[in-house]
């Protein structure tokens, strides 16, 4: 098992430059992989036939704004969120547009493609910048991971590699399920992809320590915090050349709806 990397490792040595490394589409990389996954499943789940609401929050959003570019379609409130001032340095610079952002123009016209409106990037970019309205601290570790900002149940609730990126174990991952549930309105969902079955990802030269999460372990884990799972699909791993860089054994993708207070 690796060593956990806690908070304070974060803060220090995530680098989000070598981090937004991993989306370039162009590249066959580890990152191409998992990011196409994630947007299919994106593009899926955020219509207006499906997931829609007013408000979404992101939990453990990274420097990234790729998993809003579907959700701005059925949500008019974006508030990204993150453990780490750098990651929300990021998210702002490209909010602002201001230079030496991140080019996130080829996934955004992949999503366009997906999405059946092709040459549309520019029309999407600038509703998803109105769309993120507010670019919050976040500590999923905390029974309000919003603290001190207290802010009013959302009908869904986002997380991508999160909240193995920050629990030591099992019984922190239950915790913090259910302190993601004290954000969701009763009845709102909340929408979880990540890495299973893995214990590592490295961000340039750094390793991170994953959670090692189960599909038995994580059905279990939401149905103890009053959710039940409306989805759950998981894609094994094809690119085995880049284990150096993750080990994960498959992808996952899960809906989840709140029936229960935790
Ligand atoms: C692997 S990155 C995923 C980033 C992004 N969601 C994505 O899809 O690429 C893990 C993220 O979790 C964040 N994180 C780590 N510990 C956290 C905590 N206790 N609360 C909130 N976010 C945390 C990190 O800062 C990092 O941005």
């Amino acid at each position: 098992m690796e060593e956990f990397t806690s908070g304070e490792v974060y803060q220090k040595e995530f680098d989000p430059q070598a981090y937004l490394e991993y989306f370039d589409l162009g590249s066959d990389s580890l990152g191409n992989e998992a990011v196409t996954f994630y947007l299919e499943c994106f593009c899926k789940t955020f219509t207006p036939d499906f997931l829609k609401g007013d408000t979404l929050i992101d939990l453990g959003s990274g420097p990234c704004i790729y998993q809003f570019m579907s959700a701005c379609e059925s949500f008019e409130n974006i508030i990204a969120s993150d453990y780490l001032d750098q990651n929300l340095q990021e998210i702002e610079k490209w909010r602002k547009n201001e230079p030496g952002a991140f080019d996130w123009s080829s996934i955004g016209m992949y999503v366009c493609e997906l999405e059946g409106k092709r040459a549309k990037w520019s029309e999407k970019e600038a509703k998803l910048r109105r769309a993120i309205q507010q670019v919050l601290k976040c500590d999923v570790t905390l029974q309000n991971p919003m603290a001190p900002l207290r802010l009013p149940p959302v009908d869904c609730v986002l997380s991508t590699e999160c909240l193995e990126s920050a629990c030591k174990d099992q019984a922190s991952y239950r915790a913090a399920l259910s302190n993601v549930s004290s954000l969701l309105k009763p009845g709102g969902h909340l929408v979880l992809s990540g890495l299973a079955e893995t214990t590592f990802l490295m961000v340039g030269s750094r390793k991170f320590s994953i959670l090692f999460l189960t599909e038995k372990f994580q059905r279990e884990a939401l149905a103890e915090n009053g959710f039940t799972i409306i989805q759950f699909k998981t894609q094994p791993r094809i690119d085995k050349m880049t284990m150096d860089l993750c080990d994960f054994a498959a992808l996952y993708f899960i809906i989840a709806q709140k029936v229960k207070e935790a």
